[in-house]
């Protein structure tokens, strides 16, 4: 079964004219969790990576099965407020909001091989205010992977833009 009919599309969440791509529907099927995780991985296997970086919240999930697979670490980028010590923050903007995400100053050593995971790239701002957090407490991020592109709102074109390389398993028009 292709992973795309994994995948529910709920119109109008959460605000009128968004098609809202729900993966509750694929991290509950076994089979379908376990393949996205497995080709998001793929192109790093065997290689050195020493932190994955997921976006809340649904970043965490797939971030921290992927971080596993990879031996990596993982490290929360969150949403303001969440992190106890010391963070660096930025705002951001994404299909259907503003808002501003952290990381805390200390989660990679400097020079470190960082992956970024989230589940969905839509205009590609959350993605942007991560990699900007990552770059800024000294990683060097080697790609970012996302289960679902949504190419209309240009995202993956401008994270490529930014030098990152970008893994995409499934795309809706
Ligand atoms: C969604 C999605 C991505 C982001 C993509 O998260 O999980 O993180 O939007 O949009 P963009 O490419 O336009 O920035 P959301 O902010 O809805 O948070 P959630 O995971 O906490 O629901
Ligand atoms: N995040 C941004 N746009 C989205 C969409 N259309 N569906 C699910 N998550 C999203």
């Amino acid at each position: 079964m292709p992973l795309a009919s994994a995948i529910r599309t709920i119109p109008d969440y959460p605000k009128p004219g968004i098609m809202f791509r729900d993966i509750t529907t694929l991290l509950g099927d076994a089979r379908a969790f376990r393949r996205a995780v497995d080709e998001l991985v793929q192109p790093w296997a065997g290689t050195k990576i020493d932190k994955v970086a997921g976006m809340e919240a649904r970043g965490f999930i797939l971030g921290g099965a992927v971080a596993h697979q990879l031996s990596a670490g993982f490290v929360p980028v969150r949403k303001k407020g969440k992190l106890p010590h010391t963070t660096v923050r930025i705002a951001y903007s994404l299909e259907y909001g503003v808002d501003e995400m952290e990381v805390h100053e200390d989660a990679v050593v400097k020079g470190e091989r960082v992956i970024l995971v989230d589940d969905l790239i839509a205009t590609g701002g959350t993605a942007e205010g991560a990699i900007k957090l990552l770059q800024q407490i000294g990683a060097e991020v080697v790609a970012a992977c996302f289960v679902i592109d949504l190419p209309d709102l240009g995202g993956a074109k401008k994270i490529e833009a930014l030098g990152v390389p970008v893994r995409k398993l499934v795309s809706f028009e």
